[in-house]
């Protein structure tokens, strides 16, 4: 079954805490972006990790490959589960993330956080892109690609980016953003997909915030994707 991640894109912790009490027990994965982790830096994952959930770190590292080795090495102090990088920073720098990941070199090798490459940001449409005349569709199976050559653990792509990604690399985890249910407003987002559709077509991790931590009622947004995803 296909696991939810709560985005929490929220401007003060306090906030998020109260949120994640009042919808506590139906939610086992939570993303923190760079909205909370600007502000509150490793602490709050920590308070978040006590909590028993699992923490998804997101803050796309893109830089030279000894930068994001270095970053990866830092990430893995966190007690985090999953973190990104964007598959665009090229083979060089992801490889390196994997290996320092890994602790190639002399430590030990944990296996831990996942690395997850992203590949075409879900707000862009077709021609959006700057400079770039390939579609999405074709970008996402380029960088796809490079991420399963350079042993990432998965990718973030759009739901329907999914089939041709889980056709031509079975192993890799699709971890789609971009879902609106039918009742939710799509905001920036352009390649969007309802729950349904994204677990139909084979998400391992559905990333959803405004349409649950803008709603009326965030706990009954919650349940009603679940059901939809169940
Ligand atoms: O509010 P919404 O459901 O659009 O949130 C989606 C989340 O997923 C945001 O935190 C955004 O940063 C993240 N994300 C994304 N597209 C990607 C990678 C991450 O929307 N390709």
């Amino acid at each position: 079954m296909a696991n939810l991640i709560l985005a929490l894109d929220l401007p003060d912790k306090t906030k998020a805490l109260k949120l994640l009490d009042e919808i506590s027990g139906d939610l086992s994965w939570v993303k923190v972006g760079m909205e909370l982790f600007t502000r509150y830096g490793p602490p709050f994952l920590k308070e978040l990790s006590e909590r028993g959930l699992h923490v998804f770190l997101d803050l796309k590292f893109y830089d030279i490959p000894n930068t994001v080795a270095k970053a990866v090495r830092s990430a893995q102090k966190l007690n985090i589960d999953i973190l990104t990088l964007h598959c665009q920073g090229g083979q060089r720098m992801l490889a390196g993330a994997v290996e320092a990941r890994n602790g190639i070199g002399g430590e030990t090798k944990t296996g831990s956080p996942l690395l997850f490459g992203v590949t075409v940001l879900t707000s862009f449409a077709d021609g959006e892109l700057p400079g770039i005349t390939a579609s999405c569709a074709e970008m996402v199976k380029t960088l796809a690609s490079l991420a399963a050559k350079t042993g990432l653990d998965g990718v973030v792509c759009s739901v329907a980016e999914l089939p041709v990604i889980k056709e031509a690399h079975p192993k890799l985890l699709c971890l789609c953003p971009g879902i609106r249910p039918s009742w939710a407003p799509a905001g920036d987002q352009r390649r969007i997909a309802t729950p349904k559709e994204a677990v139909r077509k084979g998400a391992d991790f559905l990333v959803i915030g405004r349409p649950i931590l803008q709603a009326e009622d965030p706990k009954k947004a919650l349940h009603m994707i679940l059901e939809e995803i169940a």
